[in-house]
């Protein structure tokens, strides 16, 4: 048993703030071995609290030396208060006072990466969710909103630059080689936007005139040697505030806006007040380092956290329940900006991939919870995919069902109502609710409801009244702690398409009863419904489509989400099929109708070649998992493998001829059209090496050599590193090391790629990786490219039957969790999802939870993880 159970925080128990902090002073006097915290608070009883003459509470982390207490310049002695596990307590306090606080931290030991810690020499924070009460004692919950002026002293030849929230209104020497600067935020702010850094960075430097012109200085910092690789970061922050100036009438509201570089970072970033610190991984970009799709998320990334500065910032979140209110509309504003700067059909197919694959499967799974959850033991392990992505498409369906033009009014109604406020997310809905005039009571149990919903869809034609009548079911199976569900508002937007593709409706319908049927009339041909078109409502779809029909879609759907759609039908379908036969002990075979179509798609050179790359492109073993009833990891493996041979070598010649089309000797550049073909390209080079006939590796191999950026040299690395000819892949190994070696995230994708490797003895090559002088387990990004990649991406040998994938990866997080609690729990994803597998499988995978469970001293955040596996 474990020591202790962590308590649960339930959101029914909201109370409001009983003490409000109006000001907040702060000195940090860094050093190398302790940092001495005085935290000036000066602090009110809050008007609004329910039971006035409260004593004073305060979180605090039990590992922080408390070294003085004082009130209003009275020393505290230790039986004016009490300290417990994780609080502070002041009995009979004034009703308005200073408290001042110093406390000693140790920042180099600090591993969990919150609060104040070192990456790489230089001190940074990372205060969400509950970062602060590792520095000061604090009210550390996002309705407490505070001004804070901040002075950073530490020395000057180490750390040179010394950076807070806000504006630098102050700087000085000292005699010992010292310096010390004041920075002052003018905005309140809640502590979980606080930052600090303090180092020898290197820095890129810009402007930006905003609207009403005003001139905002922008600056990028990162070590020296990555200050070649911040000119994308630089471009996408400039194109994000002119985006959110444009789109959503957003202004920056600070002379000064600044973004950080570290590579010990938990998350992807952060959108502290004037001061974003990001995961290196979420800024740097170079073409020679970083692959496309690198670029595409650094773009994402950086908006992401701009935009935060609104949508989290200016009007946050009252407890962390509310998380989604920030993450869910600022996801769905970071994706429209990309679909705004890129190709917008091709950014939505990536969002529902991932949707589908990853936030479909959390939603089935232990850990299953509401966008907006009711209970947590550690708030860490609710930055979920439901909560950022589920919650992003319940904000894209108030927009679909409000349409563009009252969704803007609504958001400007809600930056207007609770401008400095922290709210929730029915306030949200509420703002959305004046501008329409609508009731979106119903609506918000997209909120309060976790599970995927269903929508079996039939269809009657009557061609004597020309008349077509559809019938929508919908229903959403349990969750844990809700055994029934209430039906959905939901958008349904559709198409009627007749047989030779011609489009005979198109429009939008409303769902909100557990049944509905909807007729149409004047249909003068049996039409082929193109459903759910650009996935309008996060929900599986059924509806009994012949291949004839799909084919018919992939061929002429308008809406190019929905084209998309109809191939993925149709793969998976036949996919199953072959499952199907593998188990029965039957041949496989691959539809001549199925080659056909991808024939005529890779033949016409019309397409944009993005597109094509996602329709020629199976469901990953990922996503058909997610799809089974019982996940047969071998019959998946081998079903897909069994399509992508044959589809390789059925089209060996349309293959190198979009390879060859695609192959354009043009100078690097991350825009839309060259991702698009870079990406057909290198899909055109994985069916012709999966051909297995001899050129195509020599051909992967010349790219590999010839590339002059790491989307090319990356594909054709990997492509010649799983491969049977093992010269060459250890000669490739080998000489991508001694390139890259002095890269970090170049390295992150060597330790990808073999973890990633399906060849036998997978696991001992993992295992010896783990020892390679690149690894480092205690930075994140290295835990995910090795270990994150072999339990995600390498499901054959981590889900070997013996059990020996879930022994290693149970044994590394029983490691981590003593250094760093929400790695661990993250990490321990793949576990919980015991119960989808065969009894074998999920017996030895409950072994290794069981195993974790008998542990003494679990965090909360793998406790919490584990115990509701278990459960
Ligand atoms: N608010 C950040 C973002 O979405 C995520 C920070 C989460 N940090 C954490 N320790 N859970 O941009
Ligand atoms: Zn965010």
């Amino acid at each position: 048993m474990s020591v202790k159970q962590p308590n649960t925080i339930y959101l029914e128990d909201y109370q409001p703030p009983a003490w409000l902090i109006s000001h907040t002073k702060l000195r940090f006097e860094l050093e190398e071995e302790q940092t001495l915290v005085r935290a000036q608070l000066s602090i009110q009883s809050n008007p609004a609290a329910r039971d006035k003459r409260m004593p004073l509470e305060l979180f605090g982390d039990e590992g922080m030396e408390l070294c003085r207490l004082s009130i209003d310049g009275q020393i505290l002695e230790a039986c004016d208060y009490q300290r417990e596990a994780g609080y502070l307590r002041i009995n009979n306090v004034p009703d308005t006072f200073v408290l001042e606080c110093v406390t000693r931290l140790l920042p180099h030991e600090n591993t969990t990466l919150e609060g104040l810690y070192k990456s790489d020499g230089m001190f940074c924070t990372q205060c969400e969710a509950e970062g602060f009460r590792r520095i000061t004692f604090f009210p550390d919950r996002p309705d407490v909103m505070s001004v804070f002026s901040t002075t950073l002293v530490a020395d000057k030849c180490l750390y040179p630059v010394l950076l807070s929230n806000g504006n630098p209104v102050d700087s000085g020497e000292d005699d010992d080689g010292r310096h010390w600067v004041t920075w002052d935020d003018p905005w309140p702010k809640p502590s979980y936007l606080f930052a600090l850094v303090a180092g020898d960075l290197a820095l890129l430097e810009d402007s930006f005139t905003t609207l009403s012109g005003r001139e905002v200085a922008l600056r990028i910092y990162a070590e020296r040697k990555d200050l070649d690789k911040l000119d994308y970061a630089m471009q996408s922050l400039k194109n994000a505030m002119r985006w959110d100036e444009e789109v959503y009438g957003r202004e920056y509201d600070l002379d000064i806006y600044m973004i950080v570089a570290v590579d010990f970072f938990n998350m992807g970033a952060m959108e502290n007040k004037g001061l974003n610190i990001f995961n290196t991984s979420c800024v740097l970009a170079h073409p020679l380092t970083t692959t496309d799709q690198g670029f595409q998320r650094v773009e994402a990334v950086v908006a992401h956290e701009y935009f935060h500065n609104w949508s989290g910032n200016r009007v946050t979140c009252r407890d962390w329940f509310q998380l989604s209110l920030k993450e869910g509309f600022t996801v769905f504003r970071d994706a429209e900006f990309s679909a705004d700067m890129n190709s917008r059909t091709v950014k939505r197919i990536e969002d529902v991939t991932l949707l589908r694959t990853a936030q479909f499967a959390e939603d089935s799974s232990p850990m299953a919870h509401p966008v907006r959850p009711e209970s947590y033991m550690e708030i860490s392990n609710f930055y979920t995919l439901t909560v950022y992505e589920k919650g992003a498409e319940v904000v894209r369906m108030l927009h679909t069902l409000l349409g563009a033009e009252l969704f803007r009014q609504g958001s400007d109604l809600y930056f207007e109502r609770h401008d400095g406020q922290a709210v929730t997310t029915d306030d949200f809905v509420a703002a959305m609710e004046t501008v329409s005039g609508r009731d979106l009571t119903q609506f918000k149990r997209w909120y309060s409801q976790a599970g995927t919903p269903r929508l079996q869809v039939s269809d009657q034609y009557d061609a004597r009244a020309c008349e077509y009548r559809l019938t929508v079911r919908q229903s959403c199976p349990p969750s844990p702690g809700q055994d029934h569900k209430q039906p959905y508002h939901l958008p349904l937007a559709l198409g009627l398409v007749a047989e030779d593709g011609t489009e005979l409706y198109a429009g939008l319908l409303e769902l909100t009863g557990e049944e509905q049927e909807f007729c149409f009339d004047n249909i003068k041909q049996c039409p082929v419904p193109s459903l759910l078109r650009g996935f309008s409502a996060p929900v599986k779809l059924e509806y009994d489509y012949s291949d004839a029909q799909l084919l018919m879609l992939l061929r002429h759907d308008t809406d190019g989400f929905n084209r998309w759609d109809a191939g993925q039908r149709l793969s998976i379908r036949l996919l199953q099929e072959q499952m199907q036969r593998y188990r029965d002990g039957q041949p496989m075979v691959c539809s001549e109708a199925l080659i056909e179509a991808w024939r005529q798609l890779l033949n016409d050179t019309a397409l944009d070649p993005a597109m094509l790359a996602q329709c020629l492109r199976l469901p990953s073993e990922a996503q058909l998992s997610e799809l089974a009833e019982q996940i047969d990891v071998a019959a998946i493996h081998a079903a897909r493998e069994f399509m992508r041979t044959s589809l390789a070598a059925a089209l060996e010649q349309e293959w190198l001829q979009a390879y060859q089309r695609c192959d354009t000797n043009e100078l690097y550049a991350p825009d839309a059209d060259a991702v698009g073909r870079r990406s057909l390209k290198n899909l055109a080079l994985a069916y012709l090496v999966a051909t297995e006939r001899e050129p195509w590796l020599a051909l992967a191999r010349q790219q590999y050599q010839q590339s002059d950026n790491m989307t090319d040299q990356l594909a054709a690395f990997a492509l010649v590193a799983h491969s049977d000819d093992r010269e060459t892949a250890e000669e490739l190994l080998q000489a991508f090391y001694q390139q890259w070696q002095h890269e970090s995230l170049v390295m992150n994708q060597w330790l990808s790629v073999q973890a990633s490797d399906p060849r036998d003895g997978a696991l001992e090559r993992v295992v010896a990786l783990a020892q390679h002088p690149v690894f480092d387990m205690r930075n994140p990004n290295k835990l995910r490219a090795l270990i994150g990649a072999f339990c995600g991406q390498n499901a054959q040998h981590f889900h070997a039957e013996d059990g020996s994938g879930y022994a290693w990866l149970a044994g590394w997080i029983l490691q981590l969790d003593q250094q760093n609690p929400q790695i661990a729990a993250r990490l321990l994803t793949p576990l919980t999802r015991w119960k989808r597998y065969d009894p074998v499988r999920a017996g030895q995978m409950q072994v290794q939870l069981q195993r974790m469970m008998d542990t003494t001293e679990l965090s909360a955040d793998v406790y919490e993880v584990v115990s509701k596996s278990l459960m």
